[in-house]
């Protein structure tokens, strides 16, 4: 019997991204669009909530339309709707959650919650169908975590990090050099052309699958203070580099042993700081070290975006996780 092609309309205002995409039995992209208030936000070096949520609801039915029209689909033609309920700016996931509400129920659809991070880890189903046992090392501005599945939407936490996040300390390094927001790409480039001459501790090198980055990103803090104080100046490349060799090496490590102790066969990652050409480079090498299959998502799908959202949502929907129209954003929920 054949089966019936699924549409999933994925909905994303989490941070300061306003998407929406329509995706086929959660691998393919049919339309996606977003639109990025980066520009609204650099000026004061970092998101501004009630700007966001602002910007969203400027923005949402604009975007709404927008993606439906590059489709060249109608509401009809969709069969349920995917939108991020959680973790997030509260205001920025509300504009979204109440979208997705009110197309549920005027166009008498399913409402599919999905948590932000389940997002970003089917972001690499868009690219490759993700194999089981799976690692997805989780990468993003507010997030580091290794995540175990063992079939689809069943996420086992295996570790996090006690305190930062590695995007976050990626742009707080980056701000202490005077980098605009968001610095995390911007140090990465940095990175490519220089070398690790500063020495940096190694955060967290024990047992268990942990990570930390506040030391790392204190001691950066501490240096660039110090030079400053003696007059030296600082080469920002060599930095950059020094930086990204610790912070990627403290993933590598616990992503090894986490590949070796749970039988891995697939390894992804997952989030913004998946886009790290420093980061890619050394999960690619593991990856041949190991004999492990490796996919990263496309740049485009690394920050946030509807398409991840649509994919993760048809899993969630076969899973039958189907919401009422009482669900509501949580700031701070946990995948697993
Ligand atoms: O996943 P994301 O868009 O937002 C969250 O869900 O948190 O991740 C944003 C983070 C920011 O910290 C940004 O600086 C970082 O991802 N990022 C990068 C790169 N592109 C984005 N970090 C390192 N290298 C990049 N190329
Ligand atoms: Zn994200």
């Amino acid at each position: 019997m054949i089966e019936k092609d699924i549409y999933i309309l994925g909905i994303e205002t989490s941070c300061d991204e306003t998407s929406f995409s329509i995706v086929k039995n959660g691998c393919e992209e049919i339309a996606t669009v977003i639109s990025s208030q980066i520009d609204i936000h650099k000026d004061y070096g970092g998101v501004v909530p009630e700007i966001a949520s602002r910007n969203h609801v400027k923005n949402i039915t604009i975007v709404l339309e927008e993606c439906l029209e590059k489709a060249n689909m109608k509401m009809k033609d969709i069969d349920a709707i995917a939108i991020t309920y959680g973790p997030g700016l509260i205001g920025s996931l509300l504009i979204g959650l109440e979208a997705a509400k009110t197309l549920s129920f005027i166009y008498n659809k399913p409402l599919i919650p999905v948590h932000h991070i389940a997002g970003h880890i089917y972001a690499n189903n868009l690219v490759k169908e993700l194999q089981f046992p799976l690692l997805a090392i989780v990468v993003s501005g507010g997030h580091t975590e290794l995540v175990k599945m063992t079939s689809h939407y069943k996420f086992q936490k295996l570790g996090a990090t006690l305190d930062d996040a590695i995007g976050e300390c990626y742009d707080k390094v980056a701000r202490v050099i005077n980098l605009a927001y968001p610095g995390g790409p911007k140090l990465d480039k940095l990175a490519k052309n220089g070398e690790a001459t500063y020495k940096l501790p190694l955060p967290l090198k024990d047992d268990d699958y942990n990570f930390s980055f506040s030391g790392l990103k204190s001691a950066v803090i501490n240096l660039v203070h110090n030079e400053e104080q003696r007059g030296q100046e600082i080469n920002k490349e060599n930095l950059a580099a020094s930086f990204q060799k610790v912070a990627i090496e403290s993933i590598i490590i616990k992503a090894k042993k986490a590949i070796k102790s749970e039988n891995i066969k697939h390894i992804v990652i997952a989030g913004g700081v998946a886009a790290s050409n420093g980061l890619r480079k050394a999960i690619t090498d593991m990856g041949i070290e190991l004999e492990v299959d490796i996919s990263f998502p496309p740049i485009k799908y690394c920050t946030d975006n509807a398409a991840m959202i649509a994919a993760a949502g048809y899993y969630a929907y076969k899973d039958g996780r189907i919401a009422d129209l009482s669900l509501n954003s949580k700031s701070n929920d946990k995948l697993c």
